[in-house]
């Protein structure tokens, strides 16, 4: 992934500087010069930006609004999503299926990786997967997706179709004299690789993608798509090979970063041919600055130990702030055999970040989530239950994403850009606004240091308050990952279930603590198709305030035709020890004390006019 943008702070005051030009570029950033950027690039042109915030938000903001935002997802895509290198055969994955069902694990989306084709040719099935229009069939029944891995390189083999019908619109990377395709090396054997550059091209492999979305795909896997290429000491296509695109031809070494990113347009413009009124989903592992449009990216192949647990954490976070606000990694590393604690411990972190799928190497240590006995798979069972209890959150969040470039997952310079140590945290993070979560990166710990920012917070496992500005010793036992939630957090909870789809939004628990909020926006649609973007949308704004002794959580009048999938709203209100008073709409409620002591519940029905919860001692 190349993405020539750089964002810089400066007492609190946020500039950010983006080189369009996908050559290869140098940036060095005070390295040899305390005070000093001193950028260069082997060739391409000086397409410089400047963006003065002054505010981080403002940065990205008008960042993305030049290179783009996220699409509306599949809902689905918030899910769940284990994969591994080397499921062989239907039967294989069809186990894997059943036990997440039998073991009530929920889970959306199953992987397969390259032994589902026949002999790798793209866009085909092999002997181990011979059905593959029932077995896609069978496993949508169960609740899921299947997500196949698309690598680019084309068989070369003149009795294949798709490389065929590629040679009838002359869809290949040319050798630097322009007449015959450039031969490569992939996992297929000698193969071509497609001009993701030229239009003709990305829409043949559209065509021969649709493919797989009429034998059920429901999305794709674009990988080797730096690209790859076994036969050269780089392990790419000669610098010198050609692509044809409408504005010319140029040397793949300045084509070279926007490869990637081409596929993956190819990809989601082959998913809306193929179709229309569906959200595609398309991973990449290579893309450059504007990709975010197509592809939902991932960190590739991080090997299994803290070292990557740790820079995993940096990766996602800076990926977040350069517009690809949809990201994650291979949870639980590739290559390398992971250990149980090291396997909690990622895979508590990755519950949060917005894409979450595991992968893992042939060979290794499984990582499916009873891979590593009863103790792991219980604690992990905790997570992506939590996950799904947060499903509703990130799919707010994703829709902010979409509309403002603001990152899911982001780092404490967003909100907290004048404070030093914030700025300085790479090792804690913050969903959207309220939730601060504080991974656990090393090995043996039972406890780390959480900076909490200068206001209020909340320990969300004990209700424990804290006054912010101070590092804060947080119990991590193995079970446990540090999470608080800011004075003012109004937090979306819905039941947990097996997959995405099942879970319903009749009752949805929201927890509000003491403290302000000038509000999130609370966002429903029918989660799969295009309908959204023609209005067919509910959403309202859910704000707190404060009124003298009182606290005011109002949920702003809904706008959008689409009605609510919520019934009642469970409130409960946090941090009010002692007896309340509390009244909806100006009349008095009765409430329910929770055995903890310090929260007090409320179940209101939902309605499109503005609901206004005041409450406070009594
Ligand atoms: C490469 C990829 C890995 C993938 C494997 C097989 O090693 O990096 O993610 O699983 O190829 O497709």
């Amino acid at each position: 992934v190349s993405i020539p943008f750089a964002l810089s702070l400066r007492d609190g005051r946020a500039a950010g500087l983006f080189w369009d030009n996908p050559a290869r570029q140098i940036w060095d950033l005070g390295q040899t010069q305390l005070d000093e950027w001193k950028l260069t690039a082997a060739s391409g042109d000086i397409d410089l930006y400047l963006f003065v915030g002054p505010t981080v938000p403002e940065v990205v903001g008008n960042y993305t609004r030049l290179t783009g935002r996220i699409p509306m997802p599949p809902r689905w895509a918030l899910g769940y999503q284990p994969c591994r290198y080397r499921y062989e055969t239907a039967a294989r994955v069809e186990e894997v299926a059943q036990r997440f069902r039998q073991r009530k694990i929920p889970c959306d989306v199953l992987y397969l990786d390259i032994h589902h084709m026949d002999g790798y040719r793209v866009f085909t099935f092999g002997k181990g997967f011979p059905m593959a229009t029932e077995l896609m069939k069978r496993l949508r029944s169960d609740g899921f997706r299947v997500v196949t891995i698309v690598d680019p390189g084309v068989k070369d083999d003149p009795r294949f179709g798709v490389l065929n019908r590629g040679l009838e619109v002359d869809a290949f990377v040319k050798n630097a004299d322009g007449t015959a395709d450039f031969i490569g090396e992939v996992w297929p054997g000698k193969a071509r690789f497609p001009d993701f550059l030229r239009a003709e091209t990305r829409a043949w492999w559209g065509r021969e993608q649709a493919a797989l979305t009429r034998q059920g795909v429901a999305g794709f896997w674009n990988h080797m798509n730096a690209p790859s290429n076994f036969a050269r000491p780089d392990k790419t296509l000669a610098p010198e090979a050609i692509h044809r695109t409408e504005h010319g031809t140029l040397p793949h070494v300045e084509a070279h970063n926007l490869y990637g990113m081409q596929m993956a347009r190819a990809s989601r413009e082959g998913s809306l041919a193929a179709a229309p009124d569906q959200r595609p989903f398309v991973i990449t592992r290579a893309t450059y600055a504007g990709g975010q449009r197509d592809a939902v990216v991932w960190t590739g192949d991080h090997s299994s130990t803290w070292d990557q647990l740790r820079d995993s954490v940096q990766m996602l976070l800076n990926l977040g702030v350069s517009g690809v606000a949809f990201c994650g990694g291979n949870v639980g590393g590739f290559p390398d055999n992971t250990t149980p604690e090291l396997f909690v411990r990622w895979m508590q972190f990755a519950a949060f970040t917005p894409f979450f799928r595991n992968h893992s190497h042939l060979g290794t240590t499984d990582q499916e989530p009873w891979a590593l006995g009863p103790t792991v798979e219980a604690i992990i069972r905790r997570s992506i239950e939590q996950r799904y209890q947060l499903l509703q959150l990130y799919y707010c969040l994703v829709a902010e994403a979409r509309e403002t470039g603001a990152p899911i997952v982001r780092p404490l310079f967003w909100h907290y850009a004048n404070d030093p140590i914030a700025v300085a945290r790479g090792d804690q993070f913050l969903v959207g606004r309220d939730l601060l979560v504080a991974p656990v990166l090393e090995q043996g710990s039972v406890a780390r240091a959480v900076y909490l920012p200068n206001e209020t917070w909340y320990d969300f496992w004990t209700d424990e308050r804290i006054e912010g500005g101070c590092h804060h010793l947080a119990e991590a036992p193995l079970d446990r990952i540090p999470i608080f939630v800011r004075g003012g957090a109004i937090l979306p909870l819905i039941g947990a279930a097996q997959n995405s789809e099942s879970q319903d939004l009749c009752e949805v628990t929201l927890n509000v603590w003491p403290g302000l909020n000038d509000g999130f926006v609370w966002y429903e649609d029918d989660g799969e198709t295009q309908a959204f973007d023609q209005g067919d949308w509910h959403r309202r704004r859910i704000r707190l305030a404060r009124q003298g002794q009182r606290l005011i959580l109002t949920l702003g009048a809904a706008s959008g035709p689409r009605a609510s999938k919520v019934q009642v709203w469970r409130v409960i209100l946090h941090g009010i020890p002692g007896k309340a008073r509390v009244s909806v709409n100006g009349e008095r409620m009765d409430v329910v004390r929770m055995p903890e002591n310090r929260m007090i519940a409320l179940d209101i029905p939902n309605s499109s006019g503005e609901i206004r919860i005041k409450y406070g001692p009594a």
